[in-house]
This record gives structure tokens, sequence and C-alpha cells, in this order.
């Protein structure tokens, strides 16, 4: 458990450097899905500046994005817009490592089948088997749903398709694309970040009471999973869990 927001987006984002440069030397490139939300903003801006910025190997960083709002890449409510700001466009990544969902696609079907197809490209799988991301960043919702997998989504059931588009009636922006559960869980790293006590309540269900929320099925079968909260998202956890 991190003090405050800031913290958690300095413990992230030193995480994060840490997964890459291990990736790197281990396979050469360090490939990551980003989280979409408000929360990993500040992690974002963290890894754009000193000590961070200087440490990350971005020539062998590629950036994937978990989930997409239907919306063009200049849209406020933009996932892509978000990090553009936050971190792309202030950091040596060549511009081919970028890898963005078209959310401004008519055809969202079209959108999800390409981006997978994108996928599959860089990760140069064979037939039949997941990509392996290095880290998926996650976040969550006060219902329960993360990236956009949101609580009784059809999308949950899904078992071959790696990203899908999606309809949350409850969601700002209703209409979504989304990576699914088994690239989630075939991941060597999921890290959710939460902070904020809105999300405590949540939290609490998700971790201790082992509630059948999406983000409860995040859980990849040969990688780690963490969880960095701050003091207000871990308030309703028994003392026993805190760091
Ligand atoms: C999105 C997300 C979503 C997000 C949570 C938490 O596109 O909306 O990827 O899963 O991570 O809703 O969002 P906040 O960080 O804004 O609370």
């Amino acid at each position: 458990m991190l003090d405050d927001a800031t913290a958690l987006a300095e413990a992230a984002a030193r995480m994060i450097v840490e997964a890459a440069r291990e990736a790197v030397a281990a396979r050469g490139r360090f490939l990551v899905a980003l989280a979409g939300g408000a929360t990993p903003r500040a992690t974002y801006s963290q890894l754009a500046r000193p000590p961070f910025r200087d440490t990350m190997p971005w020539e062998h960083t590629w950036i994937f994005f978990g989930d997409e709002r239907a919306v063009p890449p200049q849209h406020p409510e933009s996932n892509y817009r978000m990090a553009h700001l936050a971190l792309l466009s202030l950091v040596p990544l060549p511009l081919a490592h970028i890898l963005r969902m078209r959310g401004e696609a008519e055809d969202q079907e079209a959108a999800a089948t390409e981006y997978a197809s994108a996928m599959r490209q860089v990760f140069d799988t064979k037939r039949g088997d997941l990509p392996r991301f290095d880290l998926i960043l996650l976040g969550l919702g006060v219902d329960g749903h993360t990236a956009s997998l949101f609580p009784y989504s059809a999308a949950l059931k899904e078992i071959v398709r790696w990203v899908v588009s999606v309809h949350a009636a409850a969601a700002a922006i209703p209409a979504r694309l989304t990576m699914t559960l088994p690239v989630f869980n075939a991941a060597r790293r999921v890290m959710f970040l939460a902070a904020g006590s809105e999300k405590a309540k949540v939290i609490r269900a998700v971790l201790q009471d082992g509630a059948r929320l999406p983000a409860r099925m995040v859980r990849p079968a040969g990688g780690t999973l963490d969880w960095l909260l701050d003091r207000g998202a871990a308030a309703h956890l028994p003392t026993a869990r805190r760091a």
C-alpha cells in the first residue's frame, strides 16, 4: 500500500522501468499494454520525466492499449490521447512501436479484428498461441470492471478472440474496444493501479471477498499479479493485507 496517489505513481513507474529492463535483457524488447481511465495519468507523467525517462529502454519498447473508447484519437475521452499527452509524445519512442486501437472506426468489429492482427504481427505468434505481454497495466472501475470488461458482459466468456468490441450501457462512452481475458491471463505480469477512497469498497469485494467481478477474473496463469493501491483504495482491507 502506498501513502497517496503520487507515491503510487512513483512506485508504478519504478516497477515499469524494472519490468522493461528485465524484458529487454531477457528477450530484446518490452511489450506493454497501457490502461485507460484517469488513474494511470500520473504514472505516465512520471515515466516521461527523469529519473524514469532516462532509464527506460524506449527504443526497444512497444506500446499497446488494453482498451479504447469508440472516439477519435483527439477526443478528450480517448485513452490514446491521455497516454499521448502524458507520455508518448514526450519520450523517444519509435512511432512504429505505438499501436493504438482505432476508436474512430465506423466498424468497431473490424477495428477489433484489425488490432488483433497487428498484435499477431508484432508478437509473431504461431497459430493457436496467445500473445505474452511483458506487462499489462489495468485499472478498476467502481463496478468491478477492468479495461472494458464490464460485469455480466458476454465478452467475459470470450476464449478465442484477443480483442472485441463491446457495448457498456453504464459507461459514459458505451461503445468500446477491449482486449479479452485470455490475453490478460497469458501475460508475464499484470499490474492493477487503483487510487482514492471511492475504490475502497470494490477493492475489498475483489481482493477480500472474492466477488466474481471482471477484475477478479484476471489471474495470469504463468505470470505475476500486482495490485498497487494507495491508502484510500486500501482503506477497507484488513490490516494484514497492507504492505
Ligand atoms: C477505460 C479503462 C477502465 C479504467 C477504469 C478506472 O477505458 O475506462 O481502461 O477500465 O481503467 O474505469 O478508471 P479511472 O482510473 O478513471 O478510475
